[in-house]
């Protein structure tokens, strides 16, 4: 067993305005329980109504943070674009971006026809492109901000049974990289932060069996599982002020996998 954990209090994300979509469950909604607990004022757009609110609610409850939240499917550019707008205009500019959402569901190279392609790309490729356009004028407003974007160890290692998802998640590193230096003019950081296996309910209700747990002890250098919480802790830093010079990295969270 090791030691319980201290981590970081970042004085620079007290009262920051942070803007979050798929933060209802998984990771998303450790990103949004680690700002929430900075003292972050927080925004988050998913189609999980329920968890949703059950989240904002313990959250304001326990945090005093002031939590905006919206159900909102990001297959709808504008529903998306209006949230983060609506969003503003309650909270003020926001200076951080996190674009989290996605959905790694299975398919096989035979079954995907072009409108299974396309849908894929709507939940895993498109909303954070849009995302970042409608939140680029509030952070050039406030002279800076940070963009993290969720990509993924997967497609580097090879994982299989989600071309589609791979194909989406390979591109986060070409749009944090393709836009940095754009955005850099204006202060405004992008940064890729790509999880290795991570606990989520998801994960371990779908695919955390026998075999997976033998994969784990194989491929990580580290023995631990990895939690939602422990890829927060990375946006958290990337975020804040303390990584202010860091921009157009992807920085993995995968406990050292092969
Ligand atoms: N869990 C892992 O092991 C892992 C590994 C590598 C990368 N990632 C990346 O981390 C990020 C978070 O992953 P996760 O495992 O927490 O995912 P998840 O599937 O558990 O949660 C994603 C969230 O997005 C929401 N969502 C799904 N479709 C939506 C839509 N159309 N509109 C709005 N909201 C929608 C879901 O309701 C959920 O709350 C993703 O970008 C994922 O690619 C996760």
């Amino acid at each position: 067993m090791s030691e319980p954990k201290k981590l970081a209090q970042y004085p620079s994300l007290q009262g920051k305005n942070v803007f979050i979509t798929g933060g209802g469950t998984g990771i998303g909604a450790a990103i949004v329980t680690a700002f929430a607990e900075q003292g972050a004022r927080v925004a988050f757009v998913d189609v999980a109504e329920a968890e949703s609110r059950q989240l904002a609610e313990s959250l304001s409850a326990r945090t005093q943070a002031q939590i905006w939240w919206r159900t909102c499917d990001v297959r709808d550019i504008a529903a998306l674009q209006l949230a983060a707008t609506e969003a503003a205009a309650a909270l003020g500019d926001f200076s951080v971006l996190v674009n989290n959402v996605a959905r790694d569901d299975r398919h096989t190279l035979e079954s995907v026809t072009p409108e299974y392609w396309d849908e894929r790309m709507a939940v895993n490729q498109r909303p954070a492109f849009f995302a970042i356009q409608a939140v680029v004028p509030g952070m050039k407003r406030l002279g800076g901000g940070s963009v993290i974007n969720l990509g993924s160890t997967g497609w580097q290692t090879k994982g299989s049974g989600y071309p589609c998802y791979a194909v989406a998640k390979s591109s986060v590193n070409g749009l944090t990289r393709g836009l940095a230096d754009t955005l850099g003019a204006d202060r405004i950081r992008i940064n890729t932060v790509s999880p290795g296996w991570v606990m989520t309910e998801r994960q371990i209700k779908m695919w955390l069996n026998a075999e997976g747990e033998a994969d784990i002890q194989r491929n990580q250098c580290l023995p631990d599982k990895l939690q939602p919480s422990d890829v927060a802790r990375m946006v958290l830093f990337l975020a804040s002020d303390d990584g202010a010079m860091c921009t157009a990295q992807e920085f993995k969270v995968d406990a050292g996998w092969n």
